[in-house]
């Protein structure tokens, strides 16, 4: 391919929107019909865990990513019931708000990984503003929950920035009487305010969140048809490989929601040239973006800016990697609760790559414009890390043997695939 060339991509649908609407089938007596759900692990997993407990998931023999889930109708549960959130945060902490509206003892458990996450930051507030019966065991997985359907209402200051702790308790205020309201430093990633607000709307419903008129409401026929805009975290990798690399490229349908895109403001900031064309606005902001590469230069991204790119994070640590000049990351500690601890982790490999950076307590360094070298690099089985030494090793056209490669399955299944038809 010249350089010249553009090449045209469209990604699987968003996995933050498809967690949500998955989860939300449990609350939703209707067929939710779902275009462009995208076949992760992590969303699987939430798939998995809405079929145990009675939704019936239909996948179109056409194409899979159509699926259709017939939400409960039944939200009493006799026994405990054991849930497996696997590897996914945001199905473990989504799912306490979600089941408290529901009537059941309930165990979540996760792998490894998850089982070392914090989940204190998501039953403090359930339990001690908002009544429900959950603990947590020593701060991490197993959480039990003893649900009765109802919750009190509250008002909630996010002190962490986490959308999925915010998720939660706009979840569980779904089975509250009166209002909540919840505040936050940063606005973080919005998409659960978002889907309720339109449902709300789609059903003529207005006002203060209310479970019983929200969701009760629904006739059996009733349908939902949503359609995800592709994944922007997961574009990201193939934008800062452009933005590096000057091969251009064309993202269609894209989720634009500002309060994800914050990593393409900070790559135009570098000198990257990004074109942006929203085309829908009904319930995200969807487009398609067009990126040209430029001489990108050195950035600094402090606190205010991280919620809204917090998952790139890594993927631009290799951006300024091939940057001049010296980059330097802060307000960023939560990066040491994701997947692995993603300053360490990320800052200890791309050393061994011949990268000139340092760690601090909340953030990283780094000095561009070092020579990439071939080395063997652990991706501690993270997926975000996995493709960012992927993409690192592409740019730099070094061999980089990457343990946990596979990693990728997490939330892109298909990344290889996408990297090698642009490479
Ligand atoms: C997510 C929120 C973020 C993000 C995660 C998905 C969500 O986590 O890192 O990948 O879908 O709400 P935090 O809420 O912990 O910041």
């Amino acid at each position: 391919m010249n350089n010249n060339d553009v090449k045209s991509l469209s990604f699987p649908g968003d996995k933050s929107i498809a967690h949500r609407l998955v989860l939300l089938s449990l609350l939703l007596n209707k067929k939710i019909q779902i275009e462009n759900l995208p076949d992760s692990k992590d969303v699987c997993t939430s798939l998995n865990i809405v079929k145990k407990l009675g939704v019936e998931v239909v996948r179109s023999d056409k194409d899979k990513s159509e699926v259709t889930l017939i939400g409960l109708n039944k939200r009493v549960f006799e026994d405990e019931v054991t849930l497996d959130c696997g590897n996914s945060g945001t199905t473990a902490r989504l799912l306490c708000g979600i089941l408290s509206n529901l009537k059941g003892r309930f165990k979540l458990i996760g792998d490894e990984s998850l089982s070392k996450r914090p989940m204190e930051r998501v039953v403090r507030p359930l339990a001690d503003l908002m009544g429900l019966n959950i603990r947590s065991t020593d701060g991490h997985l197993p959480i039990y929950i003893e649900a009765n359907g109802k919750t009190k209402a509250t008002d909630f200051f996010n002190q962490t920035g986490s959308a999925q702790v915010k998720s939660a308790v706009l979840f569980a205020s779904l089975a509250a009487e009166g209002k909540t309201t919840i505040s936050e430093k940063v606005l973080s990633r919005d998409h659960t305010e978002r889907l309720l607000y339109y449902l709300m709307k789609t059903q003529q419903q207005c006002g203060q969140l209310a479970c019983s008129t929200l969701f009760s409401s629904a006739v059996s026929d009733d349908r939902l048809n949503f359609s995800i805009p592709g994944d922007i975290s997961s574009a990201a990798y193939f934008i800062v490989a452009s933005a590096i690399s000057g091969k251009r490229i064309e993202c269609k349908n894209l989720l634009l929601n500002p309060t994800r895109t914050g990593y393409l403001r900070v790559l135009r900031r570098m000198g990257a040239e990004i074109e942006e064309v929203i085309k829908n606005d009904c319930w995200e902001p969807v487009g398609d973006i067009i990126v040209k590469g430029g001489n990108l230069k050195a950035t600094d991204i402090k606190a205010d800016e991280i919620p809204s790119l917090i998952d790139e994070l890594p993927i631009l640590a290799v951006a300024m990697a091939f940057a001049k000049g010296k980059s330097r990351v802060s307000g960023a500690s939560e990066l040491r609760v994701k997947e692995s601890d993603r300053i360490s982790c990320l800052i200890s490999q791309l050393k061994k790559a011949g990268v000139d950076c340092s760690e601090y307590e909340d953030g990283f360094e780094i000095i561009g414009g070092n020579k990439i070298v071939s080395a063997e690099l652990d991706s501690f089985n993270d997926h975000r890390l996995a493709m960012s030494f992927a993409i690192l090793a592409k740019c730099a056209k070094v061999d980089l043997k990457v343990k946990g490669r596979e990693s990728v399955d997490i939330s892109f299944p298909q990344f290889y695939d996408y990297l090698s038809s642009l490479w």
